[in-house]
């Protein structure tokens, strides 16, 4: 009894895929309402799919209701979903930054409103994305780079002030090859190849074999004595101290 954002496709995609097989129900929310309807058609009892913008609060809430109407709880919440432009920072318009900041930061927060109350019923688990971008200082990344930082601020004070209801929160920072990524790489191949190269297990991240299982173990009592954690799926590029 999951929420996954952006679950429809990317990481998101093999996200709702993975948690599935292993058992999980999943509400995947997303604005692609074609990947939507093709996801949900490769499991029509454990996949619903709600088409919506998450930096819409109501969405968050139209997602609480759909996972406890369908699935009778909810025990967890995925914030994957996140939309950004990259450029310079000093050519980053108002636009730029509320489109990084509404489907990032704000999301990450109404979803975690919304899904609290059902989420301490269940002692449930959140996980938020961050990025490398973020930690590294990307260039071109400016309003990307702040709004996954403020993610990461944001799960922390949550990890502590929802550890006594028993809800844990942590972070996954991924690398993988999904559609946002080749965009990417078609966009700045320089840069493509600067992030590869520096890979330790030399290659990027495939979103189902390499990064669903993270974010399973942190839904999963397997990691029931962590929370406020970043955890690094980038085939060792960043290591935190
Ligand atoms: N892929 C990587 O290597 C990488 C690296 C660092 C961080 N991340 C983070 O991992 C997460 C997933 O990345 P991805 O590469 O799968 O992204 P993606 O762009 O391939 O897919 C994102 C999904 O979110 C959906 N989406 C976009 N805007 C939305 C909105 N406003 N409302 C609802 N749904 C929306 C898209 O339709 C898509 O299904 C993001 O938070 C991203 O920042 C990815």
């Amino acid at each position: 009894m999951i929420i996954v954002t952006g679950g429809a496709a990317g990481i998101g995609g093999a996200l709702t895929t993975v948690l599935t097989k292993r058992g999980a129900s999943v509400v995947a929310v997303d604005i692609d309402e074609e990947a939507g309807e093709k996801i949900q058609k490769v499991n029509q009892e454990k996949i619903a799919f709600l088409k919506g913008d998450v930096s819409k609060e109501q969405v968050a809430k139209d997602a609480v209701k759909m996972a406890v109407s369908k699935f009778g709880k909810l025990t967890g919440l995925v914030n994957n979903a996140h939309a950004s432009r990259q450029k310079p920072l000093m050519e980053l318009t108002k636009e730029d930054w509320s489109l990084s900041f509404g489907t990032g930061l704000n999301a990450t927060l109404y979803f975690m409103k919304a899904a609290y109350p059902e989420l301490m019923k269940n002692k449930g688990a959140v996980v938020n994305f961050g990025s490398g971008a973020g930690l590294t200082g990307q260039e071109n990344q400016a309003s990307y780079a702040a709004a996954k930082e403020a993610i990461r601020g944001l799960s922390r004070v949550a990890a502590n002030e929802w550890a006594p209801e028993g809800i844990r929160v942590n972070v996954v920072c991924p690398l993988a090859l999904t559609e946002g990524v080749k965009n990417w790489k078609e966009n700045r191949p320089e840069q493509y190849k600067q992030v590869a190269n520096n890979i330790p297990l030399s290659h990027f991240g495939d979103p189902q074999k390499d990064i669903a299982p993270v974010v399973a173990f942190l839904l999963s009592e397997d990691s029931q004595y962590m929370t406020g954690q970043t955890l690094m799926a980038d085939g060792g590029d960043i290591k935190l101290r």
